[in-house]
């Protein structure tokens, strides 16, 4: 089960104070913490850019011309499109409004749990469980697996690697637990993503590390919710 270390901790502390009882260990609390941080989670990216509560909603505060998840990226797959005979399969995973759909059609997919917006509205963990013999040239992890504990983001993980075709790519932008500026997120529980996590992961995970770097350039002015590391990962043949 996610632990939502914020929420669990406030949760104890609270329980503690006032019956004096230690819950840390008991399932149904557990379960508990669990259920609001899924309730939390939805309130914060349920919304979609169309929708009128959008000023709570999360933001992409890093340009799409200047940090690497965005032209630089459509350019690097695009010159992957190129080096392929057949058209490329994209998986969009947590893909918020789905806005690669503009640029890759019907060869991309965006999924996502919590906003409309998506292809197909689930979790990775449940899409790569419904496809266990499914493989993607390209999945685009960005900003999505950042969330909870260390299992929950290894298992996420795990399901989206598993969608990867060997010799394929996966995009990843991760957070380095920054919490973001917006009313609706000092209770999420940002995962403390570093450059060393993101190699060891990946080689447990049957990938080469290609390039690792920020996503927004480091000499141009802070963005309100700060930087986020940038990765290329691919997976290996065998
Ligand atoms: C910070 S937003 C990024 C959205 C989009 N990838 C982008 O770059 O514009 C994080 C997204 O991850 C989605 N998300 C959260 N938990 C997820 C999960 N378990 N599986 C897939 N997507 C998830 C959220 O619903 C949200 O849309």
């Amino acid at each position: 089960m996610r632990i939502n270390k914020k929420v669990a901790d406030d949760l104890a502390n609270l329980i503690q104070e006032r019956y004096g009882i230690d819950v840390k260990d008991y399932q149904s609390f557990l379960q508990l913490q669990y259920d609001i941080d899924e309730a939390l989670l939805a309130r914060y990216f349920g919304d979609t850019k169309e929708s009128d509560e959008a000023k709570n909603y999360w933001k992409q505060h890093l340009k799409f011309e200047t940090r690497k998840t965005g032209q630089q990226l459509l350019d690097k797959i695009n010159a992957l499109q190129k080096q392929s005979k057949d058209p490329l399969e994209i998986l969009d995973v947590g893909c918020g409004d789905n806005e690669w759909k503009e640029h890759f059609g019907e060869q991309l997919i965006g999924i996502d749990p919590f906003n409309k917006n998506a292809d197909v509205q689930l979790s990775i963990e449940q899409f790569a469980k419904e496809r266990p013999f499914a493989s993607w040239d390209v999945v685009l992890v960005l900003g999505s697996i950042n969330f909870g504990d260390q299992a929950t983001i290894e298992a996420q993980l795990v399901s989206a690697a598993s969608l990867v075709k060997p010799g394929g790519k996966l995009f990843l932008r991760a957070n380095p637990g920054i919490t973001h500026v917006n009313e609706h997120a000092q209770w999420i529980d940002f995962f403390n993503w570093s450059k060393e996590y993101i190699i060891d992961v990946s080689e447990r995970l049957n990938f080469k590390v290609n390039e690792i770097g920020w996503d927004h350039p480091t000499d141009a002015p802070d963005t309100p919710n700060g930087n986020r590391y940038y990765s290329e990962w691919t997976k290996h043949s065998i």
